[in-house]
Formats: structure tokens, C-alpha cells, sequence
């Protein structure tokens, strides 16, 4: 069932179930005071008959009060005490006769009258009645009576009315429902075609700027959702294109060197150069394919995180005596500043990866007799590690993507150089892996500094 329709009719629904209660309610108390104002209007004349009664009691006077009975919609029947009919504007019948038996209460009437027959809906006639006196001694009663009739005839027109009210009341609800229940669902509907489109693989979805409510998150969410995906197809595309280019370039030389070597007069010293260059290249791509596949590891979480605890100083000491002789044989001074015992938890083998890497970017970015320094500060709990390099640094522009897989500032330099644009791809992946967090400066010419913040 489609969700306008739904809502639709839960709405419609609900709006039916409060019409009825409320019309109810309205009706029930509308006919209620209706005939109470009847009967208000039979104690009021039948008081004023009394008062003239009491004043008057002639046949002069009760003529002229038959006289008004019979000319109005109110009938009037004057008794004694004893019950003996005085006066009647009505022909006396069964139901009169009943009402007129109706035993008054032994105690004295209320001056005002009392009601004595509010049945309208079963009974021919409404009925109330007021004592009246003479000489001080209560002396009959006036009863006055209404045709039911004309209160029902009145009810009915009041139903009549109220449906005709119900009826256009939930017309034009309905009518507002429909439209309400296809604006509410109309971006419903647009985020449907949106994610439909998206599980088809085509990411190129618009949604139109959202409102300010949870429909509103709703679509700025797929929104952003959409365009994350189309960044990530695209940076699959790219990685893999470079990835062939990376490929395919060691292989052409594998290719070419292997068809050359296999000459058979060729020179002994020749095909061992040309061999020599076979293996370097398919060393090349062996490590490559190691790395991506470090990288795909880290990609899926599948690699696990031996935290252990490490004094810091001892453990980058040990590093910093691995990696000292290949920077000395460069002619790069290399210092090292960390003092104090700095205690933290990490995994001592994917950390050092960390290090290895950006200190082997420190040598094949700086220049000979250059300077790299590693310095450590731990302060209110947490530990702050800077490599910097006085090397040819980075320049501004390519600074947000060194972070990226396969990205490299100078192509060309970093191939001669062996850098596949891996190393600070797996880095970052690491810090963070560790709950850590990376950032770079660098100014072209100046130098390189990274800085790794961890918790500890
Ligand atoms: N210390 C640095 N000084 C100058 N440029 C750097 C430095 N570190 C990284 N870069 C630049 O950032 C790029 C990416 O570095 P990354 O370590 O990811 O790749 P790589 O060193 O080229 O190759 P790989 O580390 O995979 O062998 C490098 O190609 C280089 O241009
Ligand atoms: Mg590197």
C-alpha cells in the first residue's frame, strides 16, 4: 500500500472518530438546552397565569386565559386542589388525563412550579405546573402543556442541519488530507528514486535543499551519502588506473630486458646487467603488490592491533640506531630529543611501520648534509612525535593529498627515488588505527614536519 495512501487514511480515520464523538457531544447537549428552554418558557408563562389567577380568578379572567391558550403553541388546563378540571384550552385526552393524575408531592409545590413531563421522545406532551392561591391557601394548579411534536419537528431540523455541517466538514478534511498526505510524501517518494538510483550504482542524485526537519536531515543525509559514493568511485577509478600505470611500467622493462638478455650472442656482462635490472624491476613490483596488500588489510579492519606497553624513549632509541647508518651514508644528521620515561600502549611492530616510513620519506626528500630531527613531548597524557626534515618539502597545493594512495608530488623524481605514494596512505591508516592523529607542514625549499598526537 503506498504510504499517501496510508496516511491518508489513518488520518481520515482519525478525523471521523473525532467528528463523531464531537457532533455527538454537540447534538446531545444542543436538543438537551433545547428542551429545557421549551420547558423554562412552560414554567415562565404557566407562573404568569398563576400571578393573574391570584390577582383575578373571575370567569372574566379565565376566559381570557382559555382564550390564550387557544391562540398560541402552549396549552393550559386549570385544576382545583381536588384535581376537577376549571378551565381547559385543550380537548382532555388519555395523555392529558395522565399527566393531570401525575400526584403532586404531599409537600407544597415550589412557588416557581416544577416539571412534571420532560419526556419529548415518548410522550405527546412536554408538561409543567405552578400552584396558585387564594386568600393565603394553596387553591388549584395551573399545568401547562407542549406538543412534543413541534420539539421533535425542531429536533429533526437540527439533525437535519448538523448532517449537512458533518458531511462538508469532512469533505473539504478529506480534501485537505489528499493534498497534505502528497506533500508529506513527495520527498519521501524523491529520496526513494534517490536511493534506488544509488543501489543501481549511479551516484549523481540531486535532492532539492532540504527542510528544516528530520525529512529535511533525511535527505541531506542520502545527499551526502551520494556524493561520498562518487568520490569513492572515483578514487577507485583513479587508483586503478594508477595502479596499472605502476604496474605496467616495471613490466615493460621486464619484457624489453628479458627479450634482450635472451640474445644468444650477447655479452656475458650485458645479460648480467640486463638481468640485474630484471630483478630490481620485479622486486619493484613485488613490493608494490606487498604494500597495496598491507593497505587492502588495513582497508577492512582485518589486522589486528597488539597493544602493549612501551617505554617510548627505549623504543624509538632502538629505531633511531636501525635507520642512523642509511641516513649517515647520505650524509644527513639525524637527531634524536626524547628524555623523560614516557610509558604508553601501542603496537611496538605496526608502529615502528609508521616511523620506518616517515623517516625513510625524511632521507629520500632531503638533500646531503642536511639535518632530520625527532623529537618527543608527553604533556597532561598526551604524547606529541615530530619528525622534521630540512628537505625540499611539499609544495602548498598537494599538501590535503599526500595522504592519498598511489599520490606523489613529482612523478617522475619519485620514481627515481623508488616511492610508490603508499607509505603515508598506510601511516595515517596506522595513527589512527592506534586512536591516534597526523598532520604535515611544509614549505617548498624550507623543509617537512609531521606530528603525530597519540592518547596515551
Ligand atoms: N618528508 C618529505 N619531504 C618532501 N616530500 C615528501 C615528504 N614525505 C612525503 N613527501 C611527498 O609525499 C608523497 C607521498 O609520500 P609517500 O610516503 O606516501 O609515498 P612515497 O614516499 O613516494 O612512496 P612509498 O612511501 O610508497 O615508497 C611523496 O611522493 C613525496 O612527494
Ligand atoms: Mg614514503
Amino acid at each position: 500500500m503506498k504510504i499517501s495512501l496510508k496516511l491518508g487514511l489513518w488520518f481520515s480515520v482519525c478525523i471521523l472518530l473525532i467528528e463523531i464523538v464531537s457532533m455527538t457531544y454537540l447534538h446531545r447537549n444542543l436538543v438537551h438546552s433545547r428542551v429545557h428552554q421549551e420547558l423554562d418558557h412552560l414554567q415562565a408563562t404557566g407562573n404568569s397565569q398563576r400571578d393573574i389567577l391570584e390577582i383575578n380568578s373571575d370567569s372574566h379572567t379565565l376566559s381570557h386565559i382559555k382564550l390564550l391558550g387557544l391562540h398560541s403553541d402552549t396549552q393550559v388546563v386549570v385544576t382545583n386542589t381536588n384535581g376537577e378540571v376549571i378551565l381547559t384550552s385543550i380537548k382532555i385526552n388519555s395523555s392529558i388525563n395522565d399527566i393531570l393524575n401525575i400526584p403532586i408531592s404531599n409537600s407544597k409545590l415550589p412557588r416557581n412550579g416544577k416539571i412534571i413531563q420532560s419526556d419529548w421522545k415518548s410522550e405527546q406532551y412536554i408538561s409543567t405546573v405552578t400552584a396558585f392561591n387564594q386568600n393565603g391557601k394553596e387553591f388549584g394548579y395551573v399545568y401547562m402543556f407542549k406538543n412534543t411534536a413541534d420539539v421533535q419537528k425542531l429536533i429533526s431540523q437540527l439533525n437535519k442541519h448538523m448532517i449537512v455541517a458533518s458531511l462538508l466538514i469532512l469533505f473539504s478534511v478529506l480534501i485537505f488530507i489528499f493534498f497534505l498526505s502528497k506533500a508529506l510524501t513527495k520527498p519521501l517518494i524523491t529520496m526513494k528514486e534517490a536511493t534506488k538510483k544509488l543501489s543501481k550504482g549511479d551516484f549523481t542524485v540531486t535532492l532539492p535543499k532540504p527542510s528544516n526537519d528530520e525529512l529535511g536531515e533525511l535527505s541531506e543525509a542520502i545527499q551526502t551519502l551520494a556524493n561520498d559514493l562518487n568520490y569513492l568511485k572515483q578514487e577507485r577509478n583513479e587508483f586503478l588506473a594508477s595502479i596499472s600505470h605502476e604496474l605496467r611500467t616495471p613490466l615493460t622493462y621486464i619484457n624489453g630486458y628479458a627479450d634482450i638478455a635472451r640474445r644468444p650472442n650477447l655479452d656475458e656482462k650485458d645479460r648480467v646487467q640486463y638481468l640485474e635490472i630484471i630483478r630490481e624491476e620485479s622486486q619493484r613490483v613485488s613490493s608494490l603488490l606487498k604494500e597495496l596488500f598491507e593497505l587492502a588489510k588495513l582497508d577492512q579492519n582485518t589486522f589486528s592491533i597488539n597493544k602493549e606497553k612501551v617505554n617510548f624513549c627505549n623504543y624509538i632509541h632502538s629505531i633511531y640506531e636501525r635507520v642512523l647508518p642509511a641516513f649517515k651514508n647520505k650524509g644527513i644528521q639525524l637527531i634524536l630529543d626524547c628524555r623523560d620515561n614516557i610509558f604508553i600502549n601501542l603496537d611496538p611492530i605496526r608502529f615502528e611501520q609508521v616511523l620506518i616510513n616517515l623517516l625513510d620519506n625524511c632521507l629520500k626528500y632531503s638533500k646531503e648534509s642536511s639535518t632530520t630531527s625527532v623529537s618527543v613531548i608527553e604533556e597532561y597524557g598526551i604524547l606529541q612525535l615530530t619528525i622534521k626534515d630540512k628537505g625540499v618539502g611539499i609544495p602548498v597545493e598537494d599538501l590535503p593529498h599526500i595522504f592519498d594512495r598511489l599520490y606523489r608530488v613529482d612523478k617522475s623524481r619519485s620514481r627515481a627515488t623508488g616511492g610508490f605514494g603508499l607509505g603515508l596512505a598506510i601511516v595515517k591508516q596506522l595513527v589512527e588505527a592506534h586512536g591516534g592523529n597526523i598532520t604535515v607542514e611544509s614549505q617548498v625549499g624550507e623543509g617537512t614536519c609531521f606530528t603525530i598526537v597519540l592518547k596515551r
